[in-house]
């Protein structure tokens, strides 16, 4: 059976990360978003951090309102987030641990976390789909089942140090990792994500298996950018997925 279509999420923080190195209106996330839609991305990320370093109030405002393709917005299990997703109500919310001292976000959701349930149903209540952003370990499937959300963010960022340290059985045990949480959460019934640190020479692999439906990639996206333009940068990415999807086993 041919693997099913493996959507491409762009997270376009880091453009307003620029905007705001300034002050004023841009670089505009928002027209970041139109052409990254363009060019085909299937979804538009954005990250609403507790000290909005990046993605502003305003930036969710104006992305619920000018984009129709489906919005993801990640956020921190906080009361002021989860009210924000209410109203606005995006297509998706990925929540996320959020440390404030945190360059990015480092490590999975602790399914421990108190109050994590009472907001997955807050936000499923709004018809809004949630995802859990997890470490990639069988036993999390499980605890994320329990909790009743319908999708999980596999964390790939150990997998993409792996590969930058170019520790080739690093990568092999990574990727084990990755794939044997997949394919778990899958047999629950759980929608299985990845993301994080990916970029167009690691996703190959990542995009080869075959229960992980969704991509969600931004740094090395907009990285690109700044040299061959968003739309190239995306193209490009979308290419080297569906390289690594034909050989999803
Ligand atoms: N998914 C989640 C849940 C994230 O927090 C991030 C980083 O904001 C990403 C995906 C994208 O990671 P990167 O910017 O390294 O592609």
């Amino acid at each position: 059976m041919p693997a099913p279509d493996l959507r491409l999420g762009v997270n376009i923080d880091h453009v307003a990360t620029v905007r705001n190195a300034r002050g004023g209106f841009y670089p505009d996330p928002c027209r970041a978003a139109h052409e990254a839609i363009m060019a085909g991305a299937d979804g538009i990320t954005a990250h609403l951090r507790e000290d909005r370093r990046h993605i502003r109030d305003e930036d969710v405002e104006r992305l619920k309102r000018q984009i129709l393709t489906p919005l993801n917005f990640e956020i921190a299990s906080t009361p002021e987030m989860v009210a924000m997703a209410v109203r606005v109500r995006p297509h998706a919310a990925c929540l996320v641990p959020e440390k404030r001292e945190e360059r990015t976000t480092e490590g999975g959701l602790d399914l421990g976390t108190p109050g994590l349930a009472g907001t997955i149903v807050a936000l499923g209540e709004s018809g809004i789909r949630v995802s859990l952003f997890v470490e990639p370990d069988p036993a999390v499937m499980e605890a994320a089942h329990a909790l009743g959300a319908p999708v999980v963010e596999l964390h790939t960022g150990a997998y993409a140090e792996a590969v930058l340290a170019g520790d080739e059985s690093r990568v092999a045990a990574e990727l084990a990792r990755i794939r044997s949480a997949a394919g778990h959460g899958s047999s629950l019934g759980l929608e299985i994500h990845a993301g994080h640190g990916l970029t167009e020479d690691n996703v190959g692999p990542i995009a080869a298996i075959r229960e992980v439906v969704e991509l969600n990639i931004g740094h090395a996206l907009i990285s690109a950018a700044i040299f061959v333009g968003l739309a190239d940068a995306v193209r490009a990415m979308r290419d080297a997925m569906d390289r690594g999807r034909a050989g999803a086993s």
